[in-house]
């Protein structure tokens, strides 16, 4: 699938500009620094005043990061989202939220999956994190319960995960990404809890309302350190059981 770029129009361009201008006012003083460096970094590629263009985005990552851009209809299968996880492709909708529905989805669009997921990939950790995320997926994808439990990961971090730096800020591109959220998370109203694995593991999540509990971290290296230990740990559960 490719983005045609051309079928983008001035309404569109309007409602990139506005959420892009508003969110990145927002996330200053509440985004991981890492996140606002790279979406600082990206500027030639990634900015308020171009709807992004996916061939330019790949060919600066491609020198930069190792990522690329992949087109999705939308919702994919999750053993197809790992396999391209693994190989360093991070999947993107081309379409865009209409002004109506600035601040309310029913699945992600490209404002939620670049704006809020591409940025952090520049970060070599949390990109090694990725990549090692996908490749245990790729090992555990027809073990349905590990499949749930790398999905719950996915949700607490990636998605809706917060870090410690000195205070408690945002990197998950689910808060990144929702002007709304970015707020709620780091309010007096929700729970932060330190990241522990083994509950994340078990936490279940639903999809359909803002969260009221969240995990933080306390660097990327620790989230890296978890999907080695993870793997390293269902590889000998395998190998006790055969
Ligand atoms: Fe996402």
């Amino acid at each position: 699938m490719q983005q045609r770029y051309e079928k983008y129009t001035e309404e569109d361009l309007k409602i990139w500009n506005l959420l892009f201008r508003r969110q990145e006012e927002n996330l200053q003083n509440k985004a991981s620094q890492s996140y606002l460096d790279a979406l600082e970094q990206m500027k030639p590629v990634l900015n308020a005043y171009e709807i992004p263009n996916f061939d330019k985005i790949n060919k600066w990552f491609q020198k930069e990061t190792g990522w690329q851009i992949e087109c999705v209809p939308g919702l994919i299968p999750v053993e197809d989202f790992f396999e391209l996880l693994a190989k360093k492709r991070f999947c993107s909708s081309t379409w865009l939220r209409s002004m109506e529905n600035l601040d309310y989805l029913e699945e992600p669009d490209m404002f939620h999956d670049i704006f809020g997921h591409v940025p952090l990939l520049c970060n070599p950790i949390f990109s090694d994190f990725m990549e090692a995320f996908g490749k245990l997926g790729v090992a555990m994808k027809d073990d349905a319960e590990r499949v749930i439990q790398l999905q719950r990961l996915y949700w607490f971090t990636i998605e809706f995960g917060l870090i410690n730096e000195v205070s408690t800020k945002i990197y998950g591109a689910g808060i990144a990404s929702s002007f709304g959220e970015t707020n709620l998370s780091l309010g007096k109203t929700v729970e932060v809890a330190p990241f522990d694995l083994k509950i994340i593991l078990n936490q279940s999540f639903e999809t359909d309302h803002v969260q009221n509990l969240y995990f933080q971290i306390d660097s990327y290296e620790q989230l890296f350190e978890a999907i080695v230990s993870l793997e390293k740990e269902w590889k000998e559960i395998k190998l006790v059981s055969n």
